[in-house]
């Protein structure tokens, strides 16, 4: 893992907007993509460039971590919803580019089997974009999840209910279950940015950077991964590097 520490949300932004441009002109055509407040900033930048005429990610897919059960389908929390308006649409990627766990069926366990053989069929993820929950939760996989999960149906910790209820009219509209990637289905990308912002991601960090493989942080997970960039802003920086 590398630490890359930026002054900025708008400097993290750029950077790894930066990143995915560069890797977007190298070939890369599978995006995997996070929600939640922190790559909002990347997307935004890259939904400027893309304005400006300078980037074009029109024939990449972009494969969603996680997916809440239990909301109508169009439903503005939803993560297909929201990362249909705030990145595909305004890129302009074709809706058959997008690429969701299905929620809404009467067979989870068989729609996650589906939603990894369809990441296989496209290839695999290139670069995979990801925040950090302040339990150190990656997609969906909250602390004590086995590092070999393939895509699963979850229970949310009352934390991340907690944490996500802003996105929410009340509370008690936040789902209790998801479907999420793994932390296995995640690892098998071939480079993952790790983007965390603000001084209430600075404990976690602080966590990560001397986690050794502390099974209850699951982003821990991601020291055996080949290619991980931690990608922070001075606010959530950790007091030390990383050792590896
Ligand atoms: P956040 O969420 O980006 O909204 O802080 C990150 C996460 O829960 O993975």
């Amino acid at each position: 893992m590398h630490l890359l520490i930026r002054r900025s949300v708008e400097d993290v932004a750029s950077f790894v907007a930066d990143l995915v441009v560069d890797r977007v002109r190298q070939g890369l055509v599978v995006l995997g993509v996070a929600t939640g407040g922190s790559p909002l900033p990347t997307y935004a930048e890259l939904v400027r460039r893309h304005r400006a005429g300078t980037v074009d990610l029109r024939r990449c897919h972009l494969v969603l971590l996680d997916e809440y059960v239990g909301l109508p389908p169009g439903h503005p929390a939803s993560y297909r919803h929201t990362i249909d308006e705030v990145l595909r649409r305004p890129l302009g990627i074709p809706v058959d580019h997008l690429h969701t766990p299905e929620v809404h069926g009467p067979d989870l366990v068989a729609a996650c089997e589906r939603f990894e053989a369809l990441i296989g069929e496209l290839g695999g993820v290139g670069l995979q974009l990801l925040g950090i929950g302040r339990n150190g939760h990656i997609g969906f996989n909250e602390p004590g999840t086995p590092w070999t999960t393939r895509t699963h149906v979850v229970t949310l910790a009352p934390s991340t209910r907690r944490d996500n209820a802003r996105f929410f009219d009340h509370p008690d509209d936040v789902p209790s279950k998801a479907v999420t990637q793994g932390i296995a289905t995640i690892l098998d990308a071939r480079e993952v940015v790790l983007i965390a912002t603000g001084a209430t991601k600075a404990d976690v960090l602080r966590r990560l950077v001397t986690a050794d493989g502390d099974r209850d942080l699951p982003a821990a997970a991601l020291a055996e991964h080949r290619s991980t960039s931690i990608v922070v802003d001075a606010e959530a920086a950790p007091p030390r590097p990383l050792a590896s």
